[in-house]
């Protein structure tokens, strides 16, 4: 089943807790946390993400843009995430990070930027819960989608049914109507869209369209 994560990333900053109960029919809620280091732009930290999931019944989906992952990503498991993305660039750590954020109880995730390749990562597949694959570079909303990443996430697909695994394979960046069904195709199940779901004059009803045209 398509799952569909709105990235609070387009929405209105000062009305947090409104944006996001617009969109409680979604599966997750992404929360992209940038700290002008990974990627140049600065979004929001631990004590937001803390309120933040007080103010909804929908889960966060934590994807941290962010250098340094080691050391902050456990405390995001803290603050109420209930999945944890660190990019596999920023560190130093990963195996023992995501056992970590595993034994913290949330799901553990790691990003690729576009042009991280997955293959020397093969081996550590099984010990996520999911693998985000981007599909912009990271930094910033409403970027059009990279086709050339379409190889990459049919190719991540065979390597996780070749291990017979139950990762879950995200794609973020630039996914619309008109895009997500060449990702659906290629093998992604859960679609993060920022500017498809809150720059639509109804963010429920966007996340809808988006899971019909995911399911093909
Ligand atoms: C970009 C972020 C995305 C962003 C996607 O670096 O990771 O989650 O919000 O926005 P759209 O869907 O507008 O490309
Ligand atoms: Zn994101």
């Amino acid at each position: 089943m398509a799952q569909i994560n709105p990235s609070i990333l387009s929405a209105d900053f000062a009305r947090l807790a409104e944006e996001a109960q617009a969109v409680e029919g979604a599966d997750w809620l992404h929360v992209d946390v940038m700290d002008n280091h990974f990627v140049p732009n600065l979004t929001l930290g631990v004590p937001i993400v803390e309120s933040l999931s007080r103010a909804t019944s929908t889960p966060l989906d934590c994807h941290l843009m962010i250098e340094d992952a080691d050391r902050w990503a456990p405390q995001y498991v803290e603050a109420g995430a209930g999945s944890v993305t660190f990019h596999v660039e920023a560190a130093a750590a990963p195996v023992r990070l995501a056992r970590e954020i595993r034994a913290k109880g949330a799901r553990a995730s790691m990003a690729l930027r576009p042009a991280t390749p997955i293959e020397p990562y093969e081996d550590l597949l099984p010990e996520l819960d999911m693998l985000l694959i981007m599909t912009v570079e990271p930094g910033f909303g409403g970027q059009s989608f990279l086709d050339i990443m379409l190889p990459k996430i049919r190719r991540t697909r065979e390597l996780i049914s070749r291990h017979g695994l139950e990762l879950w394979l995200q794609v973020d960046g630039g996914v619309s109507e008109s895009t997500i069904e060449r990702c659906a195709e290629a093998g992604a199940d859960v679609f993060v869209a920022g500017s498809a779901v809150y720059g639509a004059k109804d963010p429920a009803a966007a996340v809808q369209a988006l899971r019909a045209k995911a399911a093909g």
